[in-house]
Parts: structure tokens; C-alpha cells; sequence
């Protein structure tokens, strides 16, 4: 193991290029062989030695041109192949032999479930071959792949199909060519027998495109929806971003064992198979939103990431920051905006604070990294999507899309940095982005302040605006940044919005003209990913809630409130009642839902567990939990006929996923959860439910009502899903996860049962993560036990799943790392969890990179 430290700093152009990649696999589960020829050409005429990274590999043979190279020749070690070279071009023929059914770390290329199958981002490609295994090395590859016939009747590789033979052992021989120059982590092989669904696309300026969906035996039916997907993202990309599809076949692979999301290797996208199988019956509309916004993502890619791609790692954020933007778009033009809104600001709010609060804490674009797989983070996705909608907010959609055409203009072909990006967007726009680039290298969280000061006499209102980021666990010192602060004054007069950018530590907002009630709503929409402390009252929040024209304003408030609440809970013991005026905003809400019933969904929903932890420095575990408990008990209590009302006249709608039916399902399962809390009299409206559903969002609705209400129907009900889906992997993921989520101690034992179950898998990153994440992230009660249980079995999963699956492993281990921000006793507890690992001998350097961290 390398263990050895990456630096932005540190970056090197490459002293060589590979000008074309040609690769034919001799696929077999256990000794595939690899031969790579590869056209190199040297750039810098200074350098005599050549490097090429290596992993895990068997090297079988290596020719210099045409003659072979003895072993003394050459210098191959664990991480590389190195060798003397006194020509500017020359050739290379490697042949290296690989056991992808030994690989289950799901990198480079493994066999699982029957099929091969490639995985090479970020640095998977030098276990299939020796190669220059960095993004900015570009060449045009050409793959040969022979297998047998019968049991690999598909062989798929990058761009189009040139030529497809049988050769007269039993085997098939096919060759694709790609076109266009990639880096090696666009490559991907994948070889199977499959079900396959086909469409067909015809682009803006009249191409026909074909569209070949692959997918487990027995499973076509359930890939339909993703294909519409498809379509709608390609349509919707010439629509808002004028970017064409620009190769004759897409193809799409679903695979059950997969270490992320999907990946958009070009041309051929392999995906999780949990984000393309989706029917009514066995998916929720969340599974089908996540199918359509990951399509989305995937499809996006092939501009924001293959056509340009990243000059190095450290630039991540360059493609996928503005990836997930662009599939927020996309999502939010599907969907109720409103909502979406709200979901991505509450992955920034939990996931992406406790990130900048943690040993792991990292700018957008990071300076040192020891394992790139740690690096696909919230932080680099879904905050590098942040700053990407601010560049929009400052620029608006003209100036942002104006700012895209340069950047293609400039880069299509190349592998750029992030510099590169925001260069376009000023010179397209005559727009001073100097100081906006602090966002690339700063990390952490800023604290935006707001204190008003009304003077009655000139009717005029002043804002005082503070930013402040607190010191970080990689960078200690922090300057002002740029802070694009959307705002909307509710008063008598109408609403008056406006964008103010902050640029400086303090400045001040003068409102002139307006009355004592005046109330500024700030960074509307979430307008800058920071952290506002106001001044508002109870009162006023409510005012918000109620009268605020923009949704996600309405929402907002109400978060804050649940703030106040929550601090009051937690000083009167208990005793603390919600006012009265919240019940009447509730019971409005009820018997008068808004057009949008997500949101009113949204609004009508106690906050969760980690929404309340973020807002501690130190988290209170128990009181949060036993606050949460009160108000749900109180609500369900307080608001019962009209929760009743609202679920009866909600509950029956059409199965198909559209927007109006998923929000009138998220409305009515909203009072389900309540009502569930009533106890023995909810039983028969849960059993109802659960026995007419039509569709899994209703059926899941029931089991996780009965779950948040620890209600005794829960366990028969169980039982019975159980027994209904024991074949379908994808919604007993669904069922692990409901059990590691159960709130009482009874949940070790049940864990130890499902690790049994014959279909749990620990090679499986999605049989593990049902049962592992769901516990660590959905059961803060047993996982944060006072006797340490919950920390004990998550480190036993590590250092059992460590070897097996080092990504997996160091994903899981997140929960730990923030051990500072827990009692002293829990923190005792999750250090020594924590120095059991450090002491493990042979631990990856992916959990090891973490785990230092934490414990430096
Ligand atoms: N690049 C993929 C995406 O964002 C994510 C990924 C990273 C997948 C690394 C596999 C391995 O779409
Ligand atoms: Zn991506």
C-alpha cells in the first residue's frame, strides 16, 4: 500500500501521450488476458524514462515495438511498469493477465452474477492494464473482445460496433471503436447475457440514435421508464443547453453489484441497477425520481465530462459539480420544483455541513488527497452544484449559457481545470470572477448573520450582514467570499425581491420606504450554500410560513421554527407545548392542502433526526430523539380529525408516477405517519393500506409509519413483505433497511438474522449498505447507544468488509469520523472504535486515509 499523499500543488503535465489504445480481452472468470497495444508519443524530448501505472496485474509479455523486452529490460513493480525510451514514438504490446472474480473490490474489471463488468473511474483502469492512467492523457481506443458464445452472447465496449464474428471454438469475437479520444476512465467493457429493451432517438438535427437498455434476465419490463428518461434528458439538453447527442448507439448496462450511483463511460453508461429497475409495483416514487434524475446525471455527463473532461482529479468538481446542477434543472422542469429545491438543500444542510464539520472537511476542489475514491463526496457533487447555481444567480441564464458555449467552444476535446470553466464564464460575460474563485479553495461552512434596525421616522430599514467561516479541519484560516443573498421584503406594499452580493466580511442593506412590519426573507431559495443566523421571532417565522409567496421561503421558516421549538423543548423538559398558532398553520394546511402537495407534504413533516443535529456543535442525541417523539405525539394527538379528513380524501389516486399522483401519495402518507401513532384504533387503516395498495410507495408508506410509531402491526407485516418479494433483491433492499432501522435493541439480533438471509451478500454493496447505512444513518437511537453496541457492531462490518470492498467500507465509516461532536462518553466510545481500525494490520488506504483523519 502506497499510503502516500497526492498535491494539486505537485501537478506535472504529462511527459507522454497515448495517441490510439487498442485492446482485446480474452475473457475468462478467473484468467482473463489483456493485450494493449498502445501508439506513445513522447511530449517533453527531455525525459528518457517512461512510467506506466500498474495494479494488481500479472504481466505476461511486453514488446517494444516489435521486439520483446527480457525482464531486464524493464522495471516492474506492484504499482508499475518503468523502462528506458529513446524514440519520440513508438509502440507498446502488453499483455497482462487479471482473475476479475477475485476482484471484489468492484474496480478495474470483475466478474459477479455471470456477467464481466468494468468500473475505471477514477484509477480502475491500471488493474485491467499497464497504461497512463490519468484523465488528461486523451487517446482513441479500439476493443476487442472474445468470450463464449453461449454464456456472454453480449459484448459491449465504447462507441460503435465494427465487427462481430464466431469463431469456431464456441467463442464470439467483437470489436468496438470509439471515436472520440477519451482518458482510460471513460473506458468500459461488460459482458452478459441480458435482457435487452430498444428505443430509438432521433436529435434535434435529425440523427436517428439507438437506444439499447440491458438489463438482468426476466427484468425488460422494468427498464421502460428509463428509457423515457433517457429521451426526455437528451431532449431536454438541446432544449436548455442547445447540446446534441453525438455517437449512433447509447447504452445503457444494469448491473446488481456496483460500488456508486452509475457511471458515464462513454457511450456505454453501467448503472446500479436500483436506478434503472423501476415498476409501480415493486418501486417508489422516489426510486422512480432517482432513476430519472440519475439517467439524467449519466446522459449530462457526455458534455460536462467526456467531451471536456478534468485535467487531473483534484478539478472532480469541474464535471461533476456542474453535472449535478444540470440534472437538478432537469429534475426540477420534471417535477414540483418547489420540492426538489427543498431535497437539495437539505442534502447541503445535513450531509454537506456535518462534511465541513468533520475530520474530512475539503474545498470543492481539493489540494491533497490519498485515495481519489474518498473524494466523491457531497461536498465536491452537491456543493460544486451549489456553486455552480450561484455562477447562474450572478450571471442569469443568458450570461451562464453564453458563458457554457465559450467553455465548449474553448475545450471541447480537452481536459480541463476549474479555472478554465470560471474563465469562460467571465470572458463570455465581462463578468470580474476573481473573488467568486475563493469558493474553489476554501472549505467549511460560512455563517451568515442578519440583524435588522428600523427607524420609524425615515421608514427605513437596515440590515447588517455578517459572513464568518469557522476554522475547518484542513485549512484554519478563512477569507470573505463572494455571497449572492436573494431577498424578498413581505410587507403591506407587495413583495419587493431583489439579489444582493455580499463581498465582504460586513455590509449593510438599506430599505427605504418601508413600514414597521416589513419583514426581509433572505437568501431565498438558498441562494448561497451558508448558514443563516437571524433574528426573527417565533412570530414572525410563522408570518413567513404563512404568507411568503415563494414556497421554499414558506418551508424555510418553518425549519427555523422547528429550531426554536427544539431549544425549547429541550430546556422544559418535555413539557413544552407547540403554540397554537402552529396548529392553526398545520390545520390549514390539512384542510386546505396547496396546489403543490409535495410541498404541502413537506411543510406538514417534522424534521428529521440529522436536520436538528446539524445545528449543533455538540449533538444531543437523546433530546433531539425525545423532542421529535413529542412532536409527532403531539401533533397526531392535537390535529387527529383533520389528519383523518385529509388521508381519507387523498386516498384514492392513479398508480402512474407523475407529479400531481406523487404528491397526493407523499400528502397522504404524510398523514398516515401520524395517524399511525394513535395506536390499536390505526391498525385497521394501516392493514388497509398496506392490503389494497397498488403500488410499493404505499406499501412502504405503511411499514415505515408502523416503524416511526414502534407500532405492533409492524413485525406481521414484515413477515408478510418478506414473504411476497423473498425474489426480488432490489425490494428486499428496501425490507433489510426497514429492520436496521428499527428503534429498540432488538435490532442486533435482527441484523445478525439478515446477514444470514440467504440473499444478503457482503460482496453486494447494496445488500451491505441496505443493512449497514440504513442502521448507522436511520437509527441514531441504537447506533449512538450509551453502551456502545451500535459503534461496536459498525466496526465489526468494517473490518470484516475492508478487505472485501475497500469503497464500500470507507463510505460506511462516516458515522464514526465526527466522533468530537458527541458527549464524552460517546466519544470515548467511537475513538476506541475508531483506534480498532487504525490497528487493524492491512487496512485499505481508503478507510485509512479516514480514519487518521480522525484520529489526528
Ligand atoms: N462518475 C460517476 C457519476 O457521478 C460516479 C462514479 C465515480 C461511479 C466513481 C463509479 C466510480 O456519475
Ligand atoms: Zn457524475
Amino acid at each position: 500500500m502506497s499510503r502516500s499523499v497526492k498535491r494539486l500543488s505537485d501537478y506535472q503535465p504529462p511527459g507522454f501521450t497515448i495517441d490510439s489504445t487498442d485492446l482485446t480481452f480474452e475473457l475468462d472468470a478467473t484468467h482473463t488476458v489483456v493485450t494493449a497495444v498502445l501508439e506513445l508519443r513522447r511530449l517533453d524530448p527531455q525525459l528518457t524514462e517512461l512510467s506506466l501505472d500498474g495494479q494488481q496485474l500479472q504481466l505476461l509479455s511486453l514488446h517494444y515495438n516489435d521486439k520483446l523486452l527480457a525482464a531486464n529490460e524493464f522495471d516492474c513493480t506492484s504499482q508499475q511498469l518503468r523502462l528506458k525510451v529513446t524514440e519520440d514514438t513508438f509502440r507498446l504490446t502488453i499483455r497482462t493477465q487479471i482473475n476479475p472474480l477475485a476482484n471484489t473490490a468492484l474496480e478495474g474489471l470483475y466478474y459477479a452474477n455471470g456477467s464481466f463488468c468494468s468500473q475505471c473511474e477514477a484509477e480502475g483502469f491500471r488493474r485491467i492494464t499497464y497504461y497512463l492512467d490519468r484523465p488528461d492523457v486523451l487517446s482513441v481506443f479500439r476493443t476487442t473482445i472474445i468470450a463464449d458464445t453461449a454464456h456472454y452472447p453480449y459484448l459491449l465496449s465504447n462507441g460503435n460496433k465494427v465487427e462481430q464474428r464466431k469463431l469456431d471454438n464456441g467463442q464470439t469475437l467483437v470489436c468496438w471503436q470509439d471515436p472520440f479520444p477519451k482518458p482510460s476512465y471513460l473506458f468500459a467493457l461488460v459482458a452478459g447475457d441480458f435482457d435487452l429493451l430498444r428505443g430509438d432517438y432521433q436529435t434535434r438535427s435529425g440523427r436517428m440514435v439507438a437506444l439499447d437498455f440491458f438489463v438482468e434476465k426476466g427484468q425488460g419490463g422494468k427498464a421502460a421508464f428509463a428509457l423515457d428518461a433517457l429521451k426526455r434528458s437528451m431532449r431536454w439538453d438541446e432544449q436548455r443547453f442547445g447540446l446534441e447527442y453525438d455517437l449512433d448507439t447509447y447504452m445503457v448496462v444494469a448491473v446488481d453489484f456496483f460500488n456508486m450511483g452509475a457511471m458515464e463511460n462513454k457511450g456505454l453508461n453501467v448503472f446500479n441497477s436500483k436506478y434503472v429497475l423501476v415498476s409501480e409495483d415493486t418501486a417508489t416514487d422516489t426510486d422512480f425520481f432517482n432513476v430519472e434524475s440519475i439517467i439524467g446525471h449519466e446522459y449530462f455527463h457526455n458534455w460536462t465530462g467526456n467531451r471536456v473532461t478534468c485535467r487531473d482529479w483534484f478539478q472532480l468538481s469541474l464535471k461533476e459539480g456542474l453535472t449535478v446542477f444540470r440534472d437538478q434543472e432537469f429534475s426540477r422542469d420534471m417535477g414540483s420544483a418547489t420540492v426538489n429545491r427543498i431535497h437539495a438543500v437539505q442534502v447541503i444542510r445535513t450531509a454537506q455541513f456535518a462534511e465541513d464539520a468533520s475530520p474530512m472537511a475539503h474545498p470543492i476542489r481539493p489540494q491533497q488527497v490519498m485515495e481519489m475514491n474518498n473524494f466523491y463526496t457531497v461536498t465536491v457533487y452537491d456543493k460544486g452544484a451549489e456553486v455552480i447555481r450561484m455562477l447562474h444567480t450572478l450571471l442569469g441564464e443568458a450570461g451562464f449559457q453564453a458563458g457554457m458555449r465559450l467553455y465548449f467552444e474553448r475545450h471541447d476535446g480537452q481536459a480541463v481545470t476549474c479555472d478554465d470553466f470560471v474563465q469562460a464564464m467571465q470572458d463570455a460575460n465581462h463578468y470580474d470572477l476573481s473573488a467568486f474563485r475563493l469558493w474553489y479553495q476554501q472549505s467549511g461552512t460560512p455563517e451568515l448573520t442578519m440583524q435588522r434596525h428600523y427607524e420609524p421616522q425615515q421608514q427605513r430599514l437596515t440590515l447588517r450582514l455578517n459572513q464568518r467561516t469557522a476554522a475547518t479541519a484542513d485549512q484554519p484560516d478563512k477569507a470573505a467570499l463572494v455571497l449572492p443573498v436573494r431577498y424578498q421584503l413581505l410587507d403591506e406594499s407587495g413583495n419587493k425581491s431583489g439579489l444582493f452580493v455580499m463581498q465582504e466580511h460586513n455590509e449593510t442593506l438599506v430599505f427605504d420606504g418601508v413600514s414597521a412590519q416589513a419583514l426581509p426573507v433572505m437568501l431565498e431559495d438558498f441562494s448561497a450554500p451558508v448558514r443563516l443566523k437571524h433574528d426573527y421571532s417565533e412570530q414572525e417565522l410563522l408570518r413567513i410560513a404563512m404568507e411568503a409567496s415563494n414556497g421554499f421561503a414558506r418551508w424555510d421558516a418553518l425549519q427555523s421554527c422547528w429550531m426554536l421549538w427544539l431549544d425549547q423543548a429541550m430546556h422544559q423538559n418535555n413539557d413544552f407545548r407547540l403554540p397554537d398558532a402552529f396548529f392553526e398553520l398545520y390545520q390549514q394546511l390539512l384542510k386546505l392542502p396547496l396546489d403543490d402537495k409535495a410541498l404541502t407534504a413537506e411543510l406538514l413533516k417534522v424534521p428529521e433526526y440529522h436536520v436538528f443535529a446539524e445545528n449543533f456543535q455538540q449533538i444531543p442525541v437523546d433530546a433531539i430523539l425525545s423532542a421529535i417523539h413529542s412532536f409527532r405525539q403531539q401533533i397526531s394527538q392535537r390535529l387527529a380529525p383533520e389528519l383523518k379528513a385529509c388521508y381519507q380524501q387523498h386516498s384514492v389516486v392513479a398508480v402512474e408516477y407523475n407529479e400531481m399522483n406523487v404528491g397526493i401519495r407523499a400528502l397522504k402518507n404524510r398523514c398516515l405517519d401520524y395517524l399511525a401513532l394513535h395506536g390499536q384504533p390505526a391498525e385497521t387503516l394501516l392493514l388497509q393500506q398496506y392490503n389494497s395498495a397498488s403500488n410499493m410507495t404505499d406499501k412502504l408508506a405503511v411499514l415505515s409509519a408502523c416503524l416511526h410509531s414502534a407500532h405492533p402491526a409492524f413485525f406481521g407485516l414484515m413477515q408478510q413483505f418478506a414473504t411476497e418479494w423473498q425474489h426480488d433483491v432490489l425490494v428486499l433492499d428496501k425490507w433489510f433497511s426497514l429492520h436496521a432501522a428499527q428503534p429498540s435493541a432488538q435490532v442486533f439480533e435482527q441484523i445478525t438474522l439478515l446477514c444470514q438471509h440467504p440473499k444478503f451478500s457482503w460482496q453486494n454493496p447494496n445488500r451491505v449498505r441496505a443493512v449497514f447505512h440504513a442502521f448507522a444513518m436511520q437509527n441514531p437511537g441504537q447506533f449512538h447507544r450509551m453502551d456502545g453496541r451500535g459503534y461496536q457492531l459498525l466496526t465489526d462490518t468494517l473490518l470484516k468488509l475492508d478487505p472485501i470492498n475497500p469503497q464500500v467500507s470507507a463510505r460506511l465509516v462516516t458515522p464514526l469520523l465526527s466522533w468530537q461532536r458527541f458527549d464524552l462518553e460517546r466519544q470515548a466510545l467511537m475513538k476506541a472504535a475508531l483506534h480498532r481500525l487504525s490497528a487493524q494490520p492491512g487496512i485499505s488506504d481508503d478507510l485509512y486515509e479516514k480514519v487518521s483523519k480522525a484520529l489526528a
